[in-house]
């Protein structure tokens, strides 16, 4: 285990095991609904996290990245700046967002609202983690979430400190 952290919080099975089941929901789903999607990750935290569920989604998905930073200005008002657009376009698409986790919820309802803005036919959120003690203003809808957590800060499967630590296996808590 790597010496900054305290604790691991969900092991490399666990998320494995979790993203085969919620890749069998989302499959069902769109299925079901004769919907086929487009999986879009969020840089740089999704990846691990999106190269293992599409493996489990069985269905002619195409796959896209944005890259988007949050940033809560002097206001309360969370910002947010898009670094990488998409280059697909969405228009009549059914979205689903991949992230790595859903904190404030500041970046998703930006986004969600932007894609809606850009006519995706539909657009859903997909999460590796949840952490619903924070969020502030309004509520998100997450449609899959692989764990939901306590407020604590993790790391690792994609998630930084510091831009550190993405590489890790496994979610562990960072030691204060
Ligand atoms: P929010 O939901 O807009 O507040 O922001 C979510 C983003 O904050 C995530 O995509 C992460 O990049 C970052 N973040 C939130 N909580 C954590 C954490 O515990 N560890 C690492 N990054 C986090
Ligand atoms: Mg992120």
């Amino acid at each position: 285990m790597n010496d900054v952290i305290e604790r691991i919080l969900v092991t490399e099975e666990e998320i494995i095991k979790r993203s085969k089941e919620l890749g069998a929901v989302i499959t069902q789903d769109y299925r079901d609904a004769g919907k086929t999607p487009i999986v879009v990750g969020l840089l740089k935290g999704s990846v691990p996290f999106l190269a293992e569920i599409m493996k489990h989604i069985d269905l002619d998905i195409e796959i896209d990245f944005m890259d988007v930073s949050s940033y809560d200005g002097a206001q309360s008002v969370g910002d947010v700046k898009i670094n990488k657009d998409l280059d697909t376009n969405i228009s009549g698409k059914n979205v689903i967002i991949v992230e790595d986790i859903v904190d404030s919820g500041t970046t998703l309802n930006y986004l969600k609202a932007y894609l809606q803005n850009h006519d995706a036919k539909c657009v859903k959120i997909c999460t590796l983690l949840d952490k619903p003690e924070r969020r502030v203003k309004k509520e998100v809808e997450v449609a899959y979430t692989c764990f939901t957590i306590p407020d604590e800060f993790v790391v690792g499967y994609g998630l930084d400190y510091d831009q550190k630590y993405r590489n890790l296996p496994y979610i562990g808590v960072v030691e204060q």
